[in-house]
């Protein structure tokens, strides 16, 4: 092909398919190129799960059990939870209903003792984003090198959630990304209780500065914080909840669909339900 614009156009489809096949697609095969989907030799661990490609993925077949009735694409999932925490008390001495801006949180959270995570943390990792952000999405905890960098999901799990919202057109520039806790829980161990409750005021102060139209939360963690519940998150998924009157979408966390590439196609399906809801 000699047309400039035809190989621009074919690069942009392979982009676009190479996407849909991260997220959990049927095998693709192109003209010329190396066909999607069958490419041998991908790196054991890494994030492109090609070998996974021609699995079936929950939801593909219609008899699946676990898969919810199918809705029209037009339709949103029912309404689900809504939490509605009290705010904090803006008379008493934490400074944290003071904070005016994500900056200043960020300040309080650096010197924050509040819990045993501070005892072996390297960088707090408040979140980082632009404050007018209209998708917010929340992760669990800082891991390894979100604590070497002070910087939310640039891991392995985070370049993963770069392509995913890259995928549903929103560059992740244009995203705040934070966690539930601030600070890296050793041996990245799910965070407890006490841990959470002491850190969330903070995650919260940070939605009421940000007022997004949509919170994408990432994992059990995520999800059981922001509504306030035990539920599991397969009985989460599929619902629009509210945090103070904010839409909340629950979805896989991206570590786990590096363990579980069938989680691909059901995340693919509620990050879209998010995106819906921003526009
Ligand atoms: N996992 C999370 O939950 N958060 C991060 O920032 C990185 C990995
Ligand atoms: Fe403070 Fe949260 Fe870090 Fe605990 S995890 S020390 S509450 S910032």
């Amino acid at each position: 092909m000699t047309d400039p614009q035809g190989r621009g156009g074919q690069a942009l489809a392979r982009a676009f398919l190479e996407q849909q096949q991260l997220l959990g697609g049927d095998v693709v095969i192109l003209p010329d190129g190396p066909t999607l989907g069958s490419t041998p030799g991908s790196r054991p661990g890494s994030v492109d799960s090609r070998s996974h490609a021609i699995e079936p993925t929950p939801g593909a077949s219609p008899g699946n059990p676990n898969t919810p009735a199918a809705q029209p694409a037009s339709e949103l999932p029912p309404a689900g939870i809504s939490y509605d925490p009290p705010g904090s008390d803006l008379f008493a001495t934490d400074p944290l209903p003071q904070a005016r801006s994500l900056d200043a949180v960020a300040q309080l959270v650096a010197s924050c003792t509040k819990c045993r995570l501070c005892e072996a943390r390297r960088h707090t990792v408040p979140g980082e984003g632009p404050p007018d952000a209209r998708l917010v999405v929340v992760g669990e905890g800082p891991g390894r090198v979100e604590d070497e960098t002070g910087r939310p999901f640039v891991g392995q799990a985070g370049e993963l959630l770069t392509k995913i919202l890259a995928a549903i057109e929103l560059p992740r520039e244009r995203v705040f990304i934070c966690n539930v806790v601030k600070c890296r829980p050793p041996e990245n161990r799910v965070p407890q209780y006490d841990e959470i409750a002491a850190c969330v005021p903070y995650l919260f102060h940070q939605l009421d500065l940000l007022k997004p139209a949509v919170i994408l939360a990432m994992g059990g963690t995520a999800a059981q914080t922001l509504l306030n519940t035990k539920q599991s998150l397969g009985a989460l998924r599929n619902q629009v909840h509210r945090f103070r009157g904010i839409p909340v979408i629950v979805t896989y966390h991206p570590a786990a669909l590096l363990r579980n590439p069938n989680w691909k196609k059901p995340t693919w399906d509620d990050v879209r339900i998010a995106r819906r809801l921003i526009a």
